[in-house]
């Protein structure tokens, strides 16, 4: 572990549900359903949302102008906060930069944020421009997006993939022109934890002006180390991660909001940094997130998953009876999951299997007891999907009408 730092430094969250995650195939959010989740992720207190892709679409300006002016301005939960950053993306042309200014104005905090590849795949097979081409864009349209708001965030698309020692000339331009923040997308999800954790480091290091701005993670999953490319990238010096909730996003998704959150807290040794999110509204705002996407959340998934605090094995269920320290490293309650944690299944043990009761209401005999454990074992080994409080009830009314 390494050592905490004297005063640990903010960790700004970025959340890109509403963009990035919205990208998901097959998720399609109405302005409505997108206004509802922006004020949860205020509530929840986020610092900067993505609200959208202001150009996409008609549609796509609509929700982002609304949520700027609906959930921009600040609001009694977040008083010790401020308002929440409002950002919308752009591609680095006029066009565009233009469109997600108009739709964010209206927030009392706003940033545009701007992309450009930077990989030579991307040069070459995408856009078909040369380096020095690249650089001239970044220049050109970074200093147009300045000379309409101070905040401004550059994205060097697919940076994991691209030369070090351009991808440094690159946000040098950005820098120059007016950045303040550095995002480093690894946009495919290629790069592994040591990988990208010496890319922020490189950069850091090796940018002229990296001192004056925040570097940022932006990771994707698809080698499922989103989670560890973005704990990589803080521990190397970047300072703002961008999330999503339940790590929704293209393909295999970004890098979760609630599982990064949830390092930090655990590791305050190993994380110097600090975050202002509200870790109790993880399980409703993934609720919400879930429902609204329609993209179903994983019962094993981390932190939010149906799955992610119950035990249904008889030892862990008879040690975390006796204390929670024994298999438990995070307080359901800490992340908003007040339900029990004990799952009823053949794994179950009878000391689980007498509290359970308890907590039903039922006071048995113990010849009682007796019978309904051996049904309850019988049942269980039936049933795929364990053992609901519906069959206990069942059991319980069938062991006291024939015992
Ligand atoms: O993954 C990516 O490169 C992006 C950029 C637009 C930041 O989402
Ligand atoms: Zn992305």
């Amino acid at each position: 572990m390494a050592a905490a730092s004297a005063s640990p430094d903010k960790l700004i969250i970025f959340d890109t549900t509403l963009r990035d995650g919205e990208q998901s195939p097959g998720v399609t959010l109405n302005t409505d359903e997108k206004v509802e989740i922006a004020k949860q992720l205020s509530r929840l207190g986020v610092d900067i949302i993505e609200a959208g892709f202001p150009v996409a679409s008609p549609g796509d300006f609509n929700a982002v102008q609304r949520i700027a002016r609906e959930v921009g301005p600040l609001t009694e939960s977040r008083e010790h906060l401020g308002p929440m950053v409002i950002c919308g993306l752009a591609r680095c042309v006029e066009k565009d930069i233009q469109t997600a200014f108009d739709a964010i104005k209206d927030a009392p905090r706003h940033r545009i944020h701007i992309f450009l590849a930077t990989s030579d795949i991307h040069l070459e097979h995408k856009l078909k421009i040369s380096r020095s081409e690249c650089k001239q864009r970044i220049s050109a349209m970074v200093a147009f997006a300045k000379a309409l708001c101070h905040d401004i965030e550059f994205s060097p698309e697919d940076a994991g993939r691209s030369d070090r020692a351009f991808l440094c000339e690159a946000l040098e331009c950005a820098i120059e022109a007016g950045a303040t923040t550095l995002n480093i997308p690894d946009t495919v999800g290629y790069n592994n934890p040591e990988e990208y954790g010496s890319l922020i480091k490189h950069l850091c290091a090796n940018t002229r002006g990296a001192d004056k701005v925040v570097f940022s993670t932006h990771c994707h999953n698809d080698l499922g180390l989103a989670t560890a490319n973005t704990l990589a990238g803080i521990t190397n010096g970047a300072r703002q991660i961008e999330v999503t909730i339940n790590g929704i996003g293209e393909r295999a998704g970004n890098t979760s909001l609630e599982e990064v959150v949830m390092n930090v807290h655990t590791h305050p040794q190993t994380y110097p940094v600090y975050h202002t999110v509200n870790t109790r509204l993880f399980y409703s705002t993934s609720r919400m997130v879930e429902d609204l996407s329609g993209m179903f959340v994983q019962a094993n998934k981390a932190i939010v998953g149906r799955n992610a605090f119950l035990h249904e094995s008889g030892i862990h269920q008879d040690g975390v009876l006796k204390n929670k320290l024994t298999y438990e490293i995070i307080r359901p309650e800490d992340v908003g999951v007040t339900t029990g944690n004990l799952a009823m299944g053949k794994h179950s043990g009878r000391h689980a299997f007498k509290t359970k009761l308890a907590d039903l209401g039922y006071s048995l005999s113990d010849a009682q007891m007796q019978a309904a454990f051996e049904k309850f074992k019988q049942l269980a080994d039936m049933k795929k999907s364990g053992v609901t409080d519906g069959d206990l009830h069942a059991l319980v009314a069938d062991v006291r009408s024939t015992a």
